[in-house]
């Protein structure tokens, strides 16, 4: 037979994933690999998707969303984000993991490079290699709270470089930027003349400092992307949207239909109720988020692994180097020892190989719990390392 495409056979695994897979075969597991808000969606949010589903609202919409909720998304980007854009510019799409796909797609050319964070999300690298392009990474460093830095940016561009993406908070490592360190990042996009992806899907999960929306300072430049994932405990809905220039987001636009028609309908109308409804939810969220990251951050720091502090996101990078183990293997025996799954940070890119990711977003005890088990694990590597060396 003839062989398959090869772009698929160049996408690399995810390391969350693999964990994930030995994790929900390991009863009694504690689950600290995946980014998953543990609380419920908003029930009125539930609501308004059931009562749509009841009134006939189940059919194909519109490629780039329901009219309704992309005005609502106007509104909410001119008063969250200080962007003046009209509907042509949002693009409702299943979860913002298309919105970026979308983007990739409609920006790159076979051949065309595309500068990503390390460490920063895997999804981007995939869906890179998928769009016909491929990725090269901007470090950035623990010492400076993983917070991209302008000229480690400006080193890394080639002349092959189209597409430069930035994350802010971070996944994985929570990291927030200033405005005027987007700012500085924005102007360097513009000298080098390079499209920006700002994904901004944890904009609402800050807990020092504040949002800074990329596009503000060049709006023709930038893709802003966003989502109801984890702002409303939505990620099984799907639904996520971008706003892009217009001459962009025509193209975006008329690519959704081919891909996947549109975002759910129901679902959409449930993403319009969280929206126009009630928004103490999100602060609520925020706030046990916030604490979960305090009690995370007194643990590492009571058994000396604390080597910076999260501002936002529901993440967390811990280096245990000291176990002196690559980190699939570091989570793979942790899993085995201590029922503790946490995501390997090599799946994150070459420079954080010897961390591992801890998501927030678990329950207080377990998350605590999970921590002291990997702290104690890492201790015993280190111990029996020492005790090698000795003999
Ligand atoms: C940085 C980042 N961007 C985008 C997404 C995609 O979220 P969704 O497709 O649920 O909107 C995620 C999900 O984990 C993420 O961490």
């Amino acid at each position: 037979m003839k062989p398959l495409a090869s772009r698929p056979q160049q996408m690399k695994r995810s390391g969350i994933r693999e964990i994930l897979e030995i994790a929900v075969r390991t009863p009694g597991c504690i689950r600290l690999e995946v980014g998953e808000p543990n609380f419920p969606t908003p029930p009125h949010i539930i609501e308004a998707a059931h009562r749509a589903a009841l009134e006939g609202k189940t059919r194909y919409t519109l490629s780039a969303g329901i009219i309704p909720l992309r005005e609502a998304l106007v509104q909410k980007v001119k008063n969250f984000n200080g962007l003046d854009v009209g509907i042509e510019n949002v693009i409702v799409t299943p979860g913002s993991t298309y919105s970026l796909f979308n983007a990739f797609e409609v920006l790159l050319e076979p051949g065309d490079e595309v500068l990503v964070p390390d460490p920063g999300w895997p999804t981007y690298d995939t869906q890179v290699t998928l769009a016909g392009g491929y990725t090269a990474r901007y470090p950035l460093y623990q010492e400076n709270g993983f917070r991209p830095v302008v000229a480690d940016i400006e080193k890394s561009i080639t002349p092959k470089t189209k597409v430069l993406v930035i994350c802010n908070p971070s996944n994985p490592t929570g990291a927030v930027s200033s405005e005027d360190e987007i700012r500085e990042i924005i102007e360097l996009a513009a000298r080098h003349d390079l499209y920006v992806i700002s994904d901004e899907v944890y904009e609402e999960l800050i807990f020092e400092g504040k949002a800074t929306t990329a596009a503000k300072f060049d709006p023709e430049r930038v893709i802003s992307i966003y989502s109801f994932s984890k702002t409303y405990s939505m990620t099984g809905w799907r639904v996520g949207y971008a706003i892009a220039p217009t001459h962009i987001a025509n193209w975006m636009a008329r690519s959704v239909e081919p891909n996947v028609a549109c975002a759910s309908e129901p679902n959409q109308w449930g993403a319009l109720a969280a929206l126009t409804g009630p928004q103490e939810v999100v602060g609520e969220m925020r706030q046990a988020y916030q604490r979960r990251r305090d009690l995370v951050c007194d643990v590492l720091r009571e058994k000396g692994l604390l080597q910076y502090v999260p501002n936002g996101a529901f993440y967390i990078m811990i280096d245990v180097s000291q176990a002196q183990m690559d980190s699939y293997d570091f989570c793979k025996e942790l899993l085995k020892a201590k029922k503790v799954a946490c995501a390997p940070g090599a799946t994150f890119g070459p420079r954080a190989s010897g961390l591992v990711r801890v998501s927030l977003a678990t329950a207080e005890d377990d998350l605590v719990e999970g921590v002291r088990r990997l702290c104690s694990f890492v201790e015993e590597q280190a111990a029996s390392l020492r005790t090698a060396a000795i003999r």
